[in-house]
């Protein structure tokens, strides 16, 4: 099989249309996924999300009397799933800074929609302090984790992240994911032009055959200070060829309406890859996503310039019902689509909120 093989137009057809109707939002999209962004903090400085210059010494974080506290998280996560959210992700910043993170999993854990089916719990982490801690979240009712991991070779990957951890720890951490089985276990790696695209086979190689979804990432424009060109993306298309020229490869059917990356698996049985092209191929008309931050707002897509205040409400002491009707009116008026807009776009973009306080 030649390298020509791995064309987006081999893909299926696009996903079916989640439900419409009552409780979509203003582009006709139910609310099905909450990003949780459970500290600003995070113990590496990646150029692209948390570059040291910006991100130093003197950088202030969040005080701990921001941050909602778990009893408010679960608040807020019980009226978007009566709302229709059936999937939570935890993220960061490092979820796993936050202390005693795992006891939010536990409560998070036991939340169920009103058929009394739990809700599906997901992390994405680093993997740096995942080996001494993935038993402990498994314990607490953590369903499936993802890991960031954008480069094999220590050297390289001590230049990405700002030389905070060695690429051993993260290894650790999976294998240690895996025995305990948190699984199906899906890797992370975002490609930046001339930075780590010499990653991209050693990644396969490496997980290949080991039941991890590695997953290419499409290098975004988040925030405001990662001073993203779209020169420095390796698209998806790209990743594909040069992977299918060595492991052909041929797409696999979406899982769910709005999986955010496309499916893709070895030929020859060696397992599953995916492709997440945000830039090439927004996924915005699905997107079924809303972010609550680290102290509460909430954002209805990754690249807003503002999020709207639950906190202030959680604290003033208004009952669930209108907690409910708030969250209920901001999907509702929502009509965000800034990847699908963005290589539209002519105008100068707009501030937006740095990656690491949202969430990803
Ligand atoms: P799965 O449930 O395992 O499919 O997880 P996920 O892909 O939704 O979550 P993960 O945290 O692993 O995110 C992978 C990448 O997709 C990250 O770079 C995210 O920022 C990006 N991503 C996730 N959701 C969105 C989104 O709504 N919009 C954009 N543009 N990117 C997203
Ligand atoms: N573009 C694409 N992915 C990013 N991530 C962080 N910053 C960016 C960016 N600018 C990824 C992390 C992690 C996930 C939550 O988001 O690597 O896997
Ligand atoms: Fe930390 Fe993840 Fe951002 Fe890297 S990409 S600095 S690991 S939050
Ligand atoms: Fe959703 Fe915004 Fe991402 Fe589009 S850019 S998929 S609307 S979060």
């Amino acid at each position: 099989m030649t390298s020509s093989r791995a064309q987006w137009s081999f893909f299926p057809p696009p996903n079916p249309s989640p439900t419409r109707g009552e409780g979509s939002d203003g582009l006709q999209r139910p609310l099905r996924d909450l990003r949780i962004s459970v500290t600003d903090r995070c113990n590496l400085r990646c150029s692209y999300c948390m570059p040291r210059e910006v991100f130093g010494r003197d950088f202030v974080f969040l005080r701990r009397a921001e941050l909602l506290s778990f009893e408010e998280i679960t608040r807020v996560a019980r009226q978007c799933i009566e709302l229709g959210v059936r999937k939570i992700r935890l993220s960061g910043g490092e979820p796993l800074l936050r202390h005693s993170v795992e006891r939010l999993v536990e409560m998070l854990a036991g939340l169920s929609d009103s058929g009394g089916k739990p809700i599906e719990l997901a992390m994405t982490s680093n993997g740096v302090l995942l080996a001494k801690r993935a038993r402990a979240l498994k314990e607490a009712g953590l369903t499936r984790l993802n890991i960031s991991l954008d480069a094999l070779d220590d050297a390289v990957f001590r230049g990405l992240n700002g030389g905070s951890a060695p690429v051993t720890a993260v290894l650790e951490g999976i294998a240690e994911a895996q025995a305990v089985g948190l699984t199906p276990l899906k890797v992370n790696a975002v490609i930046r032009r001339g930075v780590n695209e010499s990653e991209i086979l050693p990644l396969v190689e490496h997980f290949r055959h080991t039941g991890i979804t590695l997953r290419f990432i499409e290098y975004m424009d988040v925030g405001s200070t990662n001073g993203w060109r779209l020169d420095d993306v390796v698209t998806a298309q790209e990743t594909l060829t040069r992977i299918d020229a060595e492991y052909p490869l041929r797409p696999v059917a979406p899982r769910y309406p709005g999986e955010v990356a496309k499916r893709w698996e070895f030929v020859d049985g060696g397992g599953e890859i995916g492709v997440i092209a945000s830039v090439t191929q927004a996924f915005c008309h699905e997107c079924s996503r809303l972010r609550l931050s680290v102290d509460g707002k909430l954002f209805t897509c990754l690249f807003a310039a503002e999020g709207d205040d639950l906190r202030g409400l959680l604290r003033a002491g208004e009952d669930d019902a209108l907690l409910r009707q708030r969250i209920a009116a901001i999907w509702k008026r929502r009509t965000d689509r800034y990847s699908q807009l963005r290589l539209a776009q002519t105008e100068k973009p707009h501030e937006k909120i740095e990656m690491s306080y949202i969430g990803g």
